[in-house]
């Protein structure tokens, strides 16, 4: 058994990354400096999309889309129940009601079928979400977008780097969410990005972010203005310089971090595969994941246990594993305002039952990984029936 508990996610951070944050501090630009444009256009660039527009999280870029979506009270928009609730509260944000659809168990995303079954005179936008870094069905999605006259918002906060028939992911959607908390592929503490291929949208972002106002206070400064104009209600969802500084050096090491992550996801499922009572992932064809996450599901017919007793089973291993995600209708708050009891998602409500994250992140050595492969076919062995 390990000594140390194994995170099931963290940073890592070099001297570079900590010297351009300290560059920063010691500048006349704290927040809406140089930083942040440099940011977004190595970002846009990277995803292979027009605009790269910065905010303070992933859950700030979630509303800000919602908004540029133009969702309002009276409007649907469609989701995954397996996911962050952040992914569903940004509709809940600008009023209007997030329905969701239930997973397809192959990907354990957001099934097309699902949506086709879901869709009403008041839906505006369909949010998939590419959990655990595997895209979600896009082509069937923006093909029903584009019948039905919707906007796609991507929720892609697992899937930087992520590839969908040969297609980066933040290039694919009319727009595609990001976040960079320390457990993604790259980190600015708190941080997240909207990138689009469309003008208008990007302009409304900008705006969005920065209290519905049309120029910043830098460019203000730079031309001797004072005068600016709030054109729409925005917030402040603004990421500082120094954070930007954190995410221009972090980026520079994306593929080196997904490269890892794919080496420790094919040494995971090689192990797996070929041990009965645990399910390892499945890839699409036209897949390439950016595994922000290694889920297993728990093949209880083989066991003589359940998930919890097995999810404390690996903790006793000292290997931190977690589970994502508690079905966002499952929620206390989504229980009372919306009426849900359980058992209205079925394919959603099987896998969160089963479903444990084992450590996924790029910093893990080849040892670190031995221990979850040993730890859990302990755990199996030990429950085989
Ligand atoms: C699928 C999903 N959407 C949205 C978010 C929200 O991102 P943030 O934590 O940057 O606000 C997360 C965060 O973990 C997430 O996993």
């Amino acid at each position: 058994m390990r000594s140390t508990l194994l995170p099931y996610g963290r940073q890592s951070l070099d001297e570079a990354d900590i010297a351009a944050v300290v560059d920063v501090l010691r500048s006349d630009w704290l927040t809406t400096g140089p930083k942040v444009g440099e940011f977004e256009e190595v970002f846009a660039e990277r995803v292979g999309a027009s605009h790269a527009v910065s905010f303070s999280s992933g859950t700030a870029a979630l509303h800000a889309a919602a908004f540029t979506a133009g969702l309002q009270p009276g409007d649907e928009a469609i989701t995954t129940p397996l996911t962050f609730a952040a992914t569903a509260n940004c509709v809940l944000y600008q009023g209007a009601t997030p329905v969701f659809a239930d997973i397809d168990p192959f990907t354990l995303n957001i099934d097309p079928e699902q949506i086709k079954s879901k869709l009403t005179s008041k839906t505006r936008a369909l949010l998939p979400v590419d959990y655990a870094g595997h895209p979600a069905d896009l082509a069937a999605i923006l093909d029903l977008a584009r019948k039905h006259g919707l906007i796609v918002i991507e929720d892609a906060c697992h899937a930087l780097g992520a590839e969908y028939a040969g297609k980066r992911v933040g290039s694919i959607a009319d727009m595609t969410v990001f976040s960079f908390h320390p457990v993604k592929h790259i980190t600015t503490g708190e941080g997240g990005m909207v990138t689009t291929n469309d003008a208008k949208f990007a302009e409304t972002l900008h705006r969005f972010r920065n209290h519905g106002i049309s120029s910043d206070a830098r460019s203000r400064q730079t031309a001797g203005q004072w005068h600016y104009e709030m054109v729409l209600l925005g917030y402040n969802y603004r990421l500082p310089d120094f954070a930007c500084a954190l995410g221009i050096e972090q980026l520079k090491k994306l593929d080196a971090n997904l490269a890892r992550r794919r080496e420790i996801a094919a040494e995971y499922t090689a192990a797996f595969r070929e041990l009965p009572g645990v399910i390892a992932p499945n890839v699409r064809a036209e897949a390439n994941p950016a595994w922000h996450l290694y889920p297993i599901l728990v093949d209880l017919g083989k066991l003589t246990t359940d998930r919890a007793q097995f999810f404390r089973a690996l903790r006793a291993e000292n290997i931190g594993v977690n589970v994502h995600y508690i079905p966002v209708h499952l929620h206390p708050y989504y229980r009372d305002r919306f009426g849900f009891r359980g058992g209205e998602f079925p394919k959603a409500e099987d896998a969160y039952n089963r479903l444990i994250s084992l450590p996924m992140f790029h910093s893990m050595t080849s040892g670190d990984v031995k221990d979850v492969i040993a730890a859990v076919t302990k755990v199996v062995s030990s429950y085989a029936r």
